[in-house]
């Protein structure tokens, strides 16, 4: 149901589809606010263990957040509990409101007690330190010089040839020494909204097949983390610290992944390979 319906919006002119795209995700969005941002806190934890583990240097720094989505709760993770000074957040998208900044502001500020001042001059009401430009894609737009940059759940979204120009950008146009931080889920986004569905069901389909099942709206590229690394390391980047989880043998998934039959681009992967996931990776501007 849901391909056809991203197929259908694909047909309307980009501002319509675009628009539609914007108000049916809304519609079916039922998760609170406050559970999205548990995800969210989520994150923030494993990437504190690491901030002191690897030292990435986050007080008093610049980030750069690639793939905002729909509300700021990184940007405010880093200014807010890993003392950060600014942070750029751009998206490809505009899904930013004003209404949804305003309930952050409120339920981030009680949650963990900080206080958070909108700049008057925000017509969002985000706070001064943050920097949101929308309608912004980092693969062909400037790469603001900073000294982290930050994903989360974005290359996924990517096509791989925007993956390999988005890190060759990095690697020629950040200082040395810069900080990339992604947290990639490769997985199948059909199977979130739908439990029979194995999360690695697109590793049967070979290449035009699997063009022909997504759109501009649900794009997913299925770059296994070998592919992923492969890429980083083509592009001169260091890898300072990989963390990504493996499937449990016994679970109702490994059960799925066993039933597909895999497209022979996948043959040279070893199970462990395929299934990788939650990657979360630090990489370093060599
Ligand atoms: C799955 S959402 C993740 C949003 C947010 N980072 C989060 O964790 O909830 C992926 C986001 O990346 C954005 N995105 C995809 N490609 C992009 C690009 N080339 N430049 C900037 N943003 C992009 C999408 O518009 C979308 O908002």
């Amino acid at each position: 149901m849901k391909t056809l319906l991203f197929n259908s919006l694909a047909l309307l002119p980009n501002k319509v589809g675009d628009y539609l795209y914007h108000e049916i995700q809304i519609f079916f969005d039922k998760m609170t606010l406050e559970s999205k941002l548990k995800s969210v806190e989520a994150t923030y934890f494993r990437l504190n263990t690491v901030v002191e583990k690897v030292l990435i240097p986050v007080e008093d720094k610049t980030i750069l957040e690639i793939g905002s989505g729909w509300f700021p709760a990184m940007p405010y993770f880093f200014l807010y509990k890993l003392n950060a000074k600014k942070i750029i957040t751009v998206d490809i998208n505009e899904h930013f409101t004003s209404k949804r900044i305003a309930e952050l502001n409120s339920l981030f500020s009680k949650k963990y007690s900080c206080k958070i001042d909108s700049n008057i001059n925000s017509r969002l009401g985000l706070p001064e330190e943050v920097d949101y430009f929308s309608n912004y894609d980092i693969v062909k737009h400037e790469l603001p010089k900073v000294d982290i940059v930050f994903s989360r759940y974005v290359l996924s979204h990517m096509e791989e040839k925007d993956v390999v120009a988005l890190h060759q950008k990095c690697s020629s146009k950040l200082a040395k020494g810069t900080i990339i931080v992604h947290f990639i889920s490769p997985s199948d986004l059909r199977a979130h909204g739908d439990a029979s569905i194995s999360l690695y069901d697109f590793l049967q389909y070979s290449k035009p097949e699997w063009e022909k099942i997504h759109t501009k709206f649900d794009y997913n590229n299925r770059l296994r983390l070998p592919q992923y690394l492969a890429i980083f390391e083509q592009c001169g980047l260091e890898v300072l610290y990989l963390e990504y989880q493996s499937i449990d043998q016994g679970s109702k998934q490994y059960q799925l992944f066993k039933t597909i039959q895999l497209h022979s681009d996948y043959a040279q992967y070893s199970e462990e390979e395929l299934t990788a996931g939650n990657i979360f990776v630090v990489l370093k501007v060599t």
